[in-house]
């Protein structure tokens, strides 16, 4: 598929990819990589292991790969490199390019002893008709992450950045319905590059100072509309700063439906203040689609029965994996109900807090069955809340 002059597009759809990491993907994902066919022809990025067949018959159709002189590899992840050992056998002729990062890890996956061609931040390399850079992006999202930039053809291939899980016969975002793009990038930010903002700070300072007419990402859908470029640049821009929506989010799970009902009674009281609110039950909502609603929430509400003197399991998950993706400057309320021990409730509010949220109070929690003043009680959370949903 050709997405520019001399360029094409010989990546792999994994149309049947439903778990990345433990990341759900309902919609697949692409591995794209893209040939440029220029007088030394260069290979940018591979694709899973699995997925080398194919690529090797869309390389085919455009050039015999053992003309291929330079196979970039952006990052070192088997989802874009598990191919590379197949590649080199088939491109006799290719080097290797890679940060000097990147060295190390192929050596300990693939105990790779492959010619290599190490490139330094800013470094270019002429392959004919064109120039290519090379813009280290480290923790985006390997420590030995890279971008490739054409400068004669003003594209940028981000590898992970601007990414989304999406599989499609189409290759540009602008040719699917974009609704569902923009909420599977964000998906994929909150997900996957959420805890290295200030790293996404530095590769956007590098990006706004070259002209960048096409994105082509490492998975999903390629960004060639001008206002398409300058939103999700504007997006990784917000959401590297942690900048969040007035939004509130209740997230919480249930045993005999008491905190279910407080769950509702919170609910009730934003859309009474005319709050953008929303409720995820940690029963049926995956933790990768609650992380999509966290990223833009500034305000959220973790609720969960006692079982065992603990929360339940599935709010622990679910509180590991904030932990993990270090979401900042979001605030947050929690609340249950109990039978006999409270000190679950500790736990709770400390796992909140080292998730990374700011705690507005203590706690609502109530034994057993919430009655009306309990219920009510719920009122009095309500306007710190706003404070911070209003500010
Ligand atoms: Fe798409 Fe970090 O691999």
């Amino acid at each position: 598929m050709k997405i520019s002059d001399q360029i094409y597009w010989t990546g792999y759809i994994d149309w049947n990819l439903t778990v990345f990491h433990g990341y759900q993907t309902p919609l697949g994902s692409s591995y794209n990589a893209y040939l440029i066919v220029d007088e030394n022809p260069v290979l940018i990025d591979s694709v899973k292991d699995y997925g080398f067949a194919e690529m090797l018959t869309r390389i085919k159709a455009v050039i015999a790969p053992e003309k291929i002189r330079y196979l970039i590899a952006n990052h070192a992840e088997g989802d874009h490199s598990g191919s590379l050992t197949e590649l080199v056998k088939i491109c006799p002729n290719a080097q290797v390019v890679c940060s000097p990062k990147a060295v190390d890890i192929f050596k300990k996956i693939y105990r790779a002893d492959w010619r290599f061609k190490v490139v330094e931040n800013g470094e270019t390399l002429n392959i004919g008709r064109r120039d290519l850079k090379f813009i280290h992006m480290p923790m985006v999202h390997w420590p030995e992450s890279m971008a490739t930039y054409s400068v004669t053809d003003k594209i940028l291939f981000s590898n992970d950045a601007f990414g989304q899980h999406y599989a499609s016969s189409e290759r540009a975002a602008d040719d699917v319905p974009l609704d569902i793009v923009w909420q599977e990038a964000a998906k994929y930010y909150a997900n996957i590059v959420l805890p290295y903002g200030a790293q996404v700070l530095k590769v956007l300072e590098a990006v706004q100072t070259l002209p960048v007419e096409m994105i082509c990402p490492s998975h999903g859908l390629i960004w060639r509309r001008k206002a398409d470029i300058e939103k999700i640049i504007g997006l990784y821009q917000k959401w590297a700063n942690h900048i969040t929506d007035p939004k509130a989010l209740i997230v919480y799970d249930t045993m005999w439906h008491a905190t279910e009902k407080m769950a509702l009674r919170f609910f009730e009281l934003f859309e009474q203040n005319g709050i953008d609110a929303k409720i995820l039950n940690l029963a049926n909502k995956h933790i990768s689609d609650i992380m999509t609603d966290i990223l833009a929430a500034r305000v959220v509400l973790f609720g969960t029965p006692i079982l065992n003197n603990r929360m339940l399991p599935t709010m622990a998950s679910m509180l590991m994996y904030i932990k993990g993706l270090k979401a900042k400057n979001r605030y947050a309320v929690t609340f249950g109900s109990y039978g006999w021990a409270t000190v679950g409730f500790k736990e709770l509010e400390e796992s909140v807090k080292d998730a990374g949220f700011t705690l507005l109070s203590d706690g609502h929690y109530v034994k057993f069955t919430p009655d009306e003043t309990e219920m009510n009680k719920c009122l009095a959370y309500i306007p710190a809340m706003l404070e911070k949903l209003r500010s």
